[in-house]
């Protein structure tokens, strides 16, 4: 049986890793190259990892099985009331098996105090998507978010409690 865990500077490797396979999995076609491989070597290196961990603001949980690490969440308060989900991610060949439901359980769970959880999927992550309307998620918005020169469409998702 795996087990959520909270995710400290001491994990910054394996997540960085966790983050580039998943990356490469769900945004290759979706996503232009130049932005996934920013991911993988400047937002998403050990080092970026580290530095944000420090923050005891933000929840970083993982999920943790054989004593391998299958999937991450990290999420923080935004506004009073308000918790936004920033990433959830669960390594491919492991997904479909109840980890991400786990890991947002676990994160609303943290949060008692939230009456609204919020977050961007990028348009055409379908398996996003599909996951987050199940959770009970309702997509009101597009958005578009520039990085550099590429432009990003995500929808908007928010779970009232
Ligand atoms: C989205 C993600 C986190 C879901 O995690 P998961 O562990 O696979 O999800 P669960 O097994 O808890 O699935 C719960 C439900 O979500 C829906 N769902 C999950 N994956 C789906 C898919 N590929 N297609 C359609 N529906 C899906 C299903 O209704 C599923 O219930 P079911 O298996 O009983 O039918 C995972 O697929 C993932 O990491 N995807 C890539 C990254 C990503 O898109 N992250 C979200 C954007 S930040």
């Amino acid at each position: 049986m795996g087990e959520i865990i909270p995710l400290d500077e001491k994990n910054a490797e394996e997540l960085h890793e966790l983050l580039v396979v998943s990356w490469a999995d769900t945004y290759r076609g979706i996503l232009p190259d130049s932005i996934i491989n920013a991911a993988s070597t400047v937002w998403h290196s050990a080092e970026t990892l580290r530095r944000q961990m420090k923050s005891r603001v933000v929840l970083f949980a993982g999920y943790r099985e054989d004593g391998r690490l299958l999937g991450m969440v990290r999420a923080a308060k935004v506004e009073d009331g308000i918790v936004r989900i920033f990433q959830l991610y669960v390594l491919p060949g492991n997904q479909r098996k109840g980890i991400g439901t786990k890991l947002m359980d676990y994160s609303v769970a943290y949060f008692p105090e939230a009456t609204r959880f919020v977050l961007d999927v990028s348009v055409g992550n379908e398996r996003g998507i599909s996951f987050y309307e199940k959770y009970g998620f309702k997509f009101s918005g597009v958005s578009t978010l520039k990085i550099e020169k590429e432009e990003i469409q995500n929808l908007e998702g928010s779970l009232e409690r």
